[in-house]
């Protein structure tokens, strides 16, 4: 029997931006973009146009830089908005006009304060209007979850009446249940009298840990679209994680037949980037492409991978894009070495790039006896190419005790943003509650900015004494969140390396 084919429509520019605290930069959002075209999905959402012109900005942007991919933008049912998003994507070799309106009786009663005939009539009205500016319109019947069956079969009707290309049935508060979602689906194909020629969509949030089975489940009835996103990011407890719908059709493509254009051994590195920039971190017994996903830790599941990897492995770590590999790095690895990890482990950097992180190797294999691949991961995601580098520590001496009062003395070196690259040199000292505080208050004095820290924390990043720590923080500064990392064996440095990462991404020069 010929495959069908299932359209990969990733979110994570959209919903994925919606997690508490994941809002991105212009220049990281068209980092994800350009890997999310790497990774094979066939629609890239980009973002909310009307919601604010940093969305509008990076819609647009993403629309004129990622070529290959349809590049979609969200947005309600009224003209404004619909205008507004066209104006982003328009610049898109493939645009595609998202428009939602929600159709619960919930929904409409309390918050749209509307009558089904009134959101019948404001559905056909904005898809006849998104048609009338672009050839790809997609319709989301926002808690379809949740909707009386009548009322959705007649709205998924009328829009394709007026040239809906795709309708999309959101579970948008994650409250179905596989079987039951499937059945929806089942329903709509069969009681939608023009639906043949339609792509049916899905779009699972995951409140009760359901996101990808509901997926799977539609799929199995028909749905040839599905939204989700890397690592499972979104609005609350997420959507359905895009990693483990493609790899489930893989694994169980006896069973589920249907073909998709993403190319999995990208799938490691696209998750560690959305995570890095998100600063989501990726929990270890995550499904596909979590640390220990791929770990064995019993004695006979360990014996039985040896006598036959299939016993307790059901894909290839190198399928997902997780290199193999048990040679340590230390102090006398080679750039030959170095390099061909960093590329191992999934990341395409530049030879101006890769010489500052190999020098940063070095300094940390004088430091530390083995140099283990998280130990890399670290490094690599601590130096990222769009952050500039307008603040770098130079010099930190902290005191602290059971007797004394922590103090910190640091100096910094300011680039400033002329022709002759010319910087300058600062130094403070300050006490605080501890030696981290007293850093962060002598930074503060050279910096000279409000800045508040609002979330901080620190973790080993790989085994033994010698162990580097890991610091993630946020600071807010003028309203905004900022995201910061440092990696050091020294949890102080690592501690002010996080600091002002942060800050360098809050200046604008
Ligand atoms: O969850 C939801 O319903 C959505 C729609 C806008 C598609 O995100
Ligand atoms: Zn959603």
């Amino acid at each position: 029997m010929k495959k069908d084919n299932v359209i990969f429509f990733d979110t994570t520019l959209r919903d994925g931006e919606q997690s508490p605290g994941a809002s991105m930069n212009l220049s990281e959002k068209l980092l994800i973009a350009k890997q999310l075209a790497a990774l094979g999905v066939d629609v890239i959402e980009a973002g909310f146009p009307i919601s604010s012109i940093g969305d509008f900005e990076a819609v647009k942007s993403i629309s004129q830089q990622i070529k290959t991919v349809s590049i979609a933008g969200l947005c309600r049912a009224t003209e404004k908005d619909i205008k507004t998003c066209w104006s982003a994507v328009k610049y898109s070799k493939k645009p595609r006009i998202h428009i939602f309106l929600a159709t619960s009786d919930l929904h409409m009663e309390k918050k749209l304060k509307k009558t089904r005939a009134q959101v019948l009539d404001m559905a056909v009205k904005a898809v006849k209007h998104g048609k009338s500016l672009c050839k790809d319109v997609e319709f989301s019947a926002e808690d379809a979850g949740r909707s009386d069956m009548g009322f959705l079969c007649k709205i998924v009707e009328a829009v394709i009446d007026v040239g809906a290309n795709t309708v999309n049935i959101p579970d948008t508060v994650g409250y179905t249940t596989p079987v039951e979602f499937g059945g929806k689906i089942a329903e709509i194909k069969k009681k939608v009298p023009n639906i043949n020629g339609t792509i049916i969509s899905v779009h699972c949030h995951n409140d009760l840990g359901l996101a990808v089975a509901n997926s799977l489940s539609a799929i199995e009835n028909g749905a040839r679209q599905v939204e989700c996103t890397i690592n499972g990011i979104g609005e609350r407890a997420g959507n359905a994680a895009l990693e483990e719908l493609a790899m489930a059709l893989n694994v169980r493509s006896h069973y589920y037949n249907i073909k998709h254009s993403i190319k999995t051994n990208e799938l490691c590195s696209t998750s560690k980037l959305v995570s890095k920039l998100t600063g989501i971190p990726i929990q270890a017994n995550k499904a596909v492409v979590g640390a220990n996903a791929f770990s064995h830790e019993s004695g006979i599941h360990q014996d039985g991978i040896l006598k036959a990897r299939e016993t307790y492995e059901i894909m290839n770590p190198s399928d997902v894009g997780i290199p193999e590999s048990s040679l340590v790095l230390g102090k006398h690895s080679g750039r030959h070495a170095f390099f061909k990890r960093v590329k191992d482990l999934g990341y395409k950097l530049n030879s101006k790039i890769l010489e500052q992180l190999f020098e940063k190797f070095k300094i940390l294999a004088d430091k530390k006896k083995t140099v283990f691949n998280d130990d890399i991961i670290a490094l690599l995601e601590e130096s990222s190419s769009s952050d500039k580098e307008i603040f770098i520590l130079k010099y930190l001496s902290t005191t602290a005790g059971t007797a004394t009062i922590p103090t910190a003395t640091v100096k910094i070196l300011k680039n400033k943003n002329d022709k002759e690259q010319k910087c300058e040199i600062f130094q403070e000292a300050a006490c605080g509650s501890g030696p981290v505080d007293a850093a962060y208050k002598a930074i503060d004095k050279i910096v000279n900015m409000d800045i508040k820290l609002v979330d901080f924390s620190l973790k080993s990043v790989s085994s033994g004494e010698d162990a580097l720590g890991e610091v993630i923080l946020k600071i807010q500064y003028d309203g905004k969140i900022y995201l910061g990392k440092g990696t050091s064996t020294d949890i102080i440095e690592a501690s002010a390396k996080a600091y002002i990462q942060a800050i360098n991404k809050s200046v604008e020069f």
